[in-house]
């Protein structure tokens, strides 16, 4: 039985069919024979669900993406735009795929990466661009995926942090040529780990099914396991391609699926807390919360604002807050070209792979507005399962904000 009551009411995330399949997948054994098939089933809701064509899932939302590259034919000496200010497996995922990442600044405002600064680094060898939903909200794709069809680029949408999430009506996920989605611990649907990739094109969904799955013959788009009567030849050929294996534990796959029979509730309970904040931190003009245009839709994997009071630190800010009850705060990350492996350079093997000219711009100054705006963003999470708790944080932010301006 799906359970459909708001999470936000029941103080629980996990609260629908999780044990139920959880079960499923014990009292199969892992047997294929008895088969419960959770990643199949996974699969097909999820699917339906972000209204793509196919989904097929992952181990976690990194390989994700590294398979979409080594699906799309991309390695050495090719180029791929990714912006700094991000969780660095997005970055991650084109150095395991042999090939250069290339940062991209980011708007001061939106805090996503931005279509100008990406012409500005398109080059010859320019192959991909993985943009990122931060924060839950989509970046302006319509300008993006124009200089991606002027310059005939591959685009994986890397939404980790964003479901459901809409840009100018669409669901966020459906704006490039595949979207890459996560079931790590914090975000807004949950397996522990997992990984989910969608899209509509069939030849891209069968390459990255084999790359998924060791190169089998017998997978493909919508075909998730090899079949035991297949091997059952001493001649069968197995592996038409390379491959990884990279496929999603069936454990975690039944526990995902109960999430997407649930996501409506699991995102709504963030999107719900983000308003309480917004609304907390109405008036002051030197707390910017993340700017939202009228044609997006954000899901808030977590609330963010950006500190301009040129008087306080963000560790002054922060202290503040938790003096006064918050539950704390989490600062953005380090920019990933600014991580002490590109000063070093020690990419296990992958420099090889980087130009000397494209090494030299892993430095600061390479996307100024980053490296301004990420020490002052302040990150406040939303995933309260009780909304009582998040009103009480945005009563403690609106605290912190006036005790500022005494
Ligand atoms: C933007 C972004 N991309 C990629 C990932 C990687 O996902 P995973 O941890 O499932 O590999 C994460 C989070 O973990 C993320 O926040």
């Amino acid at each position: 039985m799906t359970t459909t009551k708001q999470a936000s009411a029941t103080a629980a995330r996990l609260y629908g069919n999780e044990l139920k399949y959880v079960t499923e997948v014990i009292d199969s054994e892992f047997r294929s024979s008895k088969g419960s098939g959770m990643m199949r089933r996974l699969e097909e809701a999820f699917a339906e669900r972000f209204d793509a064509k196919y989904a097929i899932s992952f181990v976690n939302g990194t390989a994700t993406m590294h398979a979409a590259l080594e699906a799309y034919g991309i390695g050495p000496g090719d180029e791929v735009i990714v912006p700094p200010l991000t969780m660095s497996a997005t970055t991650f995922a084109v150095l395991q795929a042999n090939a250069t990442p290339v940062f991209a600044d980011v708007d001061a405002d939106t805090f996503q990466i931005s279509a100008e600064s990406i012409a500005a680094r398109i080059t010859p060898k320019t192959r991909a661009i993985i943009t990122v939903a931060l924060y839950g909200m989509s970046p302006d794709m319509d300008a993006i995926m124009a200089l991606a069809k002027q310059h005939n680029l591959f685009v994986i949408e890397d939404n980790a942090q964003c479901f459901l999430g809409k840009y100018k009506g669409k669901i966020v996920g459906t704006l490039g040529h595949c979207a890459s989605f996560s079931f790590q611990s914090s975000k807004h649907l949950s397996s522990g780990e997992g990984g989910m990739i969608i899209t509509d094109d069939i030849e891209l969904a069968e390459k990255i099914r084999k790359v998924q799955s060791l190169g089998y013959a017998g997978v493909g788009a919508t075909k998730a396991k090899i079949t035991k009567k297949d091997i059952q030849d001493p001649y069968y050929s197995r592996h038409v391609t390379m491959g990884w294996n990279y496929r999603i534990p069936e454990l975690c796959a039944a526990v995902a699926l109960a999430q997407v029979e649930n996501i409506e509730p699991l995102v709504q309970t963030r999107v719900d807390a983000a308003a309480l904040f917004t609304n907390a931190a109405k008036g002051f003009d030197w707390f910017k919360p993340q700017f939202v245009g009228p044609e997006y839709v954000n899901t808030y994997w977590t609330w963010v604002a950006r500190l301009d009071h040129t008087d306080i630190t963000w560790h002054e800010f922060r202290d503040r807050f938790v003096e006064l009850g918050g539950d704390g705060v989490y600062a953005a990350w380090k920019l990933t070209y600014l991580e002490p492996m590109f000063e070093t350079m020690n990419l296990l093997g992958r420099e090889d792979f980087i130009s000397a000219e494209n090494r030299a711009q892993y430095k600061p100054g390479l996307c100024p507005v980053a490296e301004r705006i990420a020490p002052r963003l302040l990150q406040f999470k939303t995933n309260y399962w009780n909304l009582a708790d998040a009103e009480r944080q945005a009563e403690i932010l609106r605290a912190t904000l006036q005790s500022f301006e005494k």
